[in-house]
């Protein structure tokens, strides 16, 4: 789906290290390590998240794209060690090792709602260590660092990008519009979540859970501000914004559902009553007084907020472990248990911003191109001044 900016992640769970190599970015965006780290730590933050983010302190090197502060154009690579690994060495050796380091660790009984049954068939194996060590969302790490990639390119023209828990488990803001500005509180809550009320709800029900030795799932949103109107295109289907993001968002591990502005709203309320009206006056120009379309029409931004939804399923690995089935005996099992979070709603809203940043930053050096910051402002600004003759001031 990347057009422009392209990256691609490596690493095991427990390996030595998650690396990222982003490619297409131009020449002199800032690059500052600790805001990059900044993120990895709201990644393995949030309530409900299990003993491995206790051992990690996610940290980032730049190894290359990167000099005096600024990208060179060049591909940037990154690197975040597991300190994990330590405890994983001869389990996650690449070297050959003796048959009682594949079996210490081996994961026997696959686990239902994980990629642990799917990948063991599509890769002909009953060592479900093999599968999960990439399936696992500890991926996740490398997408935040060339998130905050991506972020540092959007705050260059003026765009930033927040999220926030909409919903854990019972505990729901509904459909309640949280305005920009009180986003930017989010992270004083453990979940992640403005309304302290219902913060507390979802910390209860995180907690009851967590007794139970069961997991929840909730909604996240993450929003965009200040994106330049026109990014993406209606002219092909594959070149739609509203799709690159929904891709984006859906492939993040455990999301099951992805809504734009309103989303499932929009199936049950009548069009005079959803769509959002065009006003004009001098003072501001052309002005929008409500955002159901979460700033995206025809598969382009409008210039409004942007507002995309996901839904992140409970996951998967559960102390009351479901029914499952020894792959070699055939043998009716629980499903293993690996040590794990209760709940990631609020890490799988820090991931969502990194997504959405990686899609605008693709979509804007699409729209602008440019080989240095300097001439993607330029063409942006030109872009700009023909936007206002058309709507007026913004
Ligand atoms: C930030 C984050 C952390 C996660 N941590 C865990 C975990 O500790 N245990 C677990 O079973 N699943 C966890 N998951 C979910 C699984 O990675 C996911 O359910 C699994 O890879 C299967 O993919 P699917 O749910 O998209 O089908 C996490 C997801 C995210 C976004």
């Amino acid at each position: 789906m990347a057009r422009v900016l392209r990256f691609l992640t490596a690493g095991e769970s427990h390996g030595p290290a998650l690396s990222v190599v982003v490619e297409g970015l131009p020449a002199g965006v800032p690059v500052d390590r600790e805001a990059i780290d900044a993120d990895l730590r709201r990644r393995q933050g949030g309530y409900g998240r299990g003993g491995r983010m206790q051992i990690e302190k996610d940290a980032v090197e730049v190894l290359s794209g990167v000099r005096h502060g600024r990208t060179l154009g060049s591909p940037v690579s990154l690197l975040i060690r597991n300190k994990d690994h330590e405890n994983w060495k001869d389990v996650m050796s690449p070297e050959p090792q003796p048959d009682a380091a594949r079996e210490r660790r081996r994961l026997k009984y696959p686990r239902p709602g994980h990629a642990d049954l799917a990948g063991a068939l599509k890769y002909g194996t009953d060592d479900l260590r093999n599968v999960l060590e990439r399936a696992s969302a500890r991926e996740t790490t490398a997408r935040v660092a060339a998130g905050a990639l991506a972020k540092s390119l959007l705050r260059a023209v003026g765009a930033e990008i927040r999220s926030h828990a909409v919903r854990i488990g019972k505990a729901s803001l509904e459909e309640r519009l949280v305005a920009w500005n009180d986003l930017a509180d989010v992270e004083a809550s453990p979940v992640r979540c403005t309304d302290e009320a219902i913060a507390r709800e979802m910390i209860a029900e995180i907690d009851r859970a967590k007794k139970d030795g069961d997991s929840l799932g909730g909604v996240v949103e993450v929003v965009a501000r200040g994106v330049p109107a026109g990014l993406g295109a209606f002219a092909q289907w594959d070149r739609r914004l509203d799709g690159r993001i929904a891709q984006a968002l859906m492939s993040i591990h455990a999301v099951k559902a992805v809504a734009i502005g309103a989303g499932f709203e929009a199936g049950e309320t009548r069009g005079a009553s959803f769509h959002d009206e065009i006003l004009w006056d001098a003072e501001h120009g052309i002005e929008r007084p409500t955002n159901r379309a979460g700033g995206l029409e025809g598969g382009i931004t409008n210039g409004e907020e942007l507002r995309a939804r996901a839904v992140v399923k409970p996951i998967p690995t559960l102390l009351v472990a479901l029914r499952s089935v020894d792959l070699r005996s055939k043998e009716p099992q629980k499903a293993s248990v690996e040590r794990s979070d209760t709940c990631v709603v609020p890490a799988a809203g820090v991931v969502a911003e990194a997504m959405l940043a990686l899609v605008l930053a693709d979509a804007l050096l699409e729209k602008t191109g440019g080989d240095s910051l300097a001439e993607l402002q330029a063409h942006l600004e030109s872009t700009r001044v023909a936007q206002r003759g058309l709507a007026g001031p913004r």
